[in-house]
């Protein structure tokens, strides 16, 4: 957040259950010399979503950028996992983003200026992670929505990258975080050794953000203290 909020943009923050947070980062953000508002919204709706962009514009004027970061992960293997998580998973995480991908293009086409997508994916996009099929399907999915819809937009002024993290210490990682003898063994995979604070990845975020990032388009960057090349040497 630091980042962002130094570098002066105006931010919604979506929220789905925890206002309280989302205050703080308002917060947060204004002390760094930013703006920002929270939206109640769950991206597995596409009334919420819409509304979403609604507001921002209502609020801001337009829509330059957005960060499409939401996700859940049921962690069942191919074998166990149930319609009922699946869809779930899809939902939030493949759907989702579909569709905040086309609501925010829409906007950005229709106010002339153009603008950029950053979807927030995974090293699984690319990567399997076993016992978690859903999630990696979606991720899957994630990565062609990007290139496709990429290809597609981008004579039209809108771009859309896919940032792909490796294992980030968040909420979505506590039941590792909180075994030690897990964590261990997920450390020890990854070549920089630790997993990544949530700042390394909003700091590539920023980046993806600016200007800096104007030649990029249908394709995928990933922070991920190299997990995906990982390898015993054997
Ligand atoms: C998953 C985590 C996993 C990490 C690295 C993330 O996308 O949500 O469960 O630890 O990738 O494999």
């Amino acid at each position: 957040m630091e980042v962002v909020g130094s570098l002066g943009a105006k931010v919604v923050i979506d929220y789905r259950s925890h206002p309280d947070r989302t205050d703080d980062l308002i917060e947060e953000i204004g002390e760094l010399g930013g703006q920002a508002i929270g939206v109640q919204a769950d991206v597995g709706k596409l009334e919420d979503l819409q509304r979403l962009v609604d507001t921002a514009v209502k609020t801001f004027g337009k829509v330059d950028v957005m960060v499409n970061n939401a996700g859940i992960e049921t962690r069942t293997s191919i074998l166990d996992t149930t319609p009922d998580d699946f869809d779930k998973v899809l939902n939030v995480n493949l759907r989702g983003v579909f569709f905040a991908t086309q609501y925010a293009a829409k906007q950005m086409i229709r106010q002339g200026s153009g603008g950029r997508i950053i979807n927030i994916s995974s090293v699984h996009e690319d990567w399997p992670m076993p016992n978690n099929t859903p999630y990696c399907v979606a991720k899957g999915g994630v990565r062609m929505l990007t290139r496709t819809a990429g290809v597609e937009l981008a004579k039209k002024g809108v771009s859309i990258v896919n940032l792909g993290p490796g294992a980030v210490a968040t909420p979505i990682n506590n039941s590792t975080m909180n075994n030690p003898d897990l964590l261990a063994k997920l450390d020890s995979a990854i070549p920089i050794g630790r997993m990544a604070e949530p700042n390394e990845i909003a700091s590539v975020v920023a980046f993806l953000a600016s200007d800096g990032a104007s030649y990029m388009t249908a394709t995928s960057v990933f922070a991920d203290g190299g997990i995906m090349m990982s390898s015993p040497g054997l």
